[in-house]
């Protein structure tokens, strides 16, 4: 059987990392600024990461939502206690586009509305309800197009209020700072403007922080900078480490019932396992100073380099926008220089999102490496 060919890949195969370097099979060693689509948190193979899965691992990895687990209780307090965020309750699953189908769902279930308001340039994940609020029709077939969704512009709370004012949206998501679209991101009053009409209007406010989330934007949240409230936030990706895990933080106005939603993997020990082993290390090892201080020297390293003609993003979710599309600056960057960045829908944008422990020296290798090549 051959693999279903849907990733271009980049001729590289890693076998081994460790913090913010990946080794391939020649043993070739790479600066990773990217953490495989911004999944590493806490750095590859943290010492107590490995540890605290290996025991979980050798105890019991999985069993199913039909019985007690400890570990899920224990996730969500600590979440709760670390990202100031105790009066949510917390739904577990596997990927990030799950979590946003299950927000959704819950949305519609809460408020029995159906239309979704979703912003230009999003992308909120590939299953049904997920694709269909996500701005890119190349990824949607005929089967995701029956969901009643409006996308508009961002930070335009006008054409918000225009669309509530029809009293059938469910729901506004929208991401703390997009990712895959190009680093792009409401303004305070937006977001609070937001947070306003939709109390207004009785839909409920959904933040994606699964790529802005677990401290990457300097706060343990992106919407944190804008001092609002969410009725749902969804997280996967650094929540994990690289193990699948994700959730919805769901406010504790909103009430559950049996049945409401529903998994076999999700909240599985392993997985809590490792949200466990992140949360406590991003406390521990005071990662969301460290994504403040690295965060402000490398945009201080970035503004001395004429070719970067804009800066976007906070904290280590960053955006370095070029007058050319950056392709071609990929390549060089991987094959030449040996450091993984990322790209986005922003062709011109270079997208750098890398382990929040990375340390000053390894962003100089970095700046040192992007001056030779533009
Ligand atoms: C903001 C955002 N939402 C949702 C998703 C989908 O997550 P997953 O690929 O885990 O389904 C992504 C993935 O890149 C993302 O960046």
């Amino acid at each position: 059987m051959n693999l279903f060919d849907v990733y271009p890949l980049y001729d590289v195969t890693p076998v081994k990392a460790m913090g913010s370097t990946v080794w391939d099979k020649d043993n070739q060693q790479y600066l990773d600024l990217y953490g495989g689509h911004g999944v590493i948190s806490v750095g590859h193979s943290h010492p107590t990461y490995v540890a605290k899965l290996t025991a979980q691992l050798n105890a019991i990895g999985f069993y199913s939502n039909a019985v007690q687990n400890p570990l899920q209780q224990q996730l969500a307090k600590k979440l709760g206690e670390v990202s100031n965020c105790e009066d949510y309750n917390l739904f577990l699953c596997n990927s990030g586009a799950e979590a946003n189908e299950n927000a959704l769902k819950v949305a519609s279930f809460v408020t029995g509305k159906s239309r979704v308001i979703s912003f230009e340039n999003s992308f909120h994940g590939r299953t049904s309800a997920s694709v269909s609020v996500t701005d890119n029709k190349k990824i949607q077939a005929a089967i995701n197009t029956f969901n009643p969704v409006t996308i508009l512009p961002l930070n335009d709370l006008f054409l918000v209020e225009k669309a509530l004012e029809k009293g059938d949206v469910c729901s506004v998501i929208i991401e703390g700072i997009q990712g895959v679209g190009g680093l792009d991101e409401g303004t305070t009053d937006f977001f609070k403007g937001l947070e306003k009409l939709c109390w207004k209007y009785e839909a409920l406010l959904i933040l994606d922080e699964i790529q802005s989330g677990y401290g990457r934007s300097g706060a343990f949240f992106a919407f944190q900078h804008h001092q609002i409230k969410p009725d749902m936030i969804t997280v996967a990706k650094g929540m994990g480490n690289g193990y699948p895990i994700a959730g919805v933080l769901i406010h504790e106005s909103i009430k559950a019932s049996y049945g409401m939603l529903g998994t076999t993997f999700g909240g599985n020990h392993l997985g809590c396992a490792a949200g466990l082993a992140v949360l406590e290390i991003i406390e521990e090892e005071g990662l969301i100073k460290n994504v403040n201080d690295v965060s402000d020297y490398f945009i201080r390293q970035a503004k001395t380099i004429d070719a970067v003609k804009k800066i976007k993003g906070k904290g280590l979710m960053i955006g370095l926008e070029f007058d050319d599309e950056v392709g071609d600056l990929r390549k060089k960057l991987i094959y030449e220089e040996h450091i993984f960045t990322g790209g986005a829908m922003n062709k011109k944008l270079l997208r750098i999102l890398p382990p929040l422990n990375i340390t000053t020296k390894e962003i100089d290798v970095f700046i040192t490496a992007l001056k030779k090549r533009v």
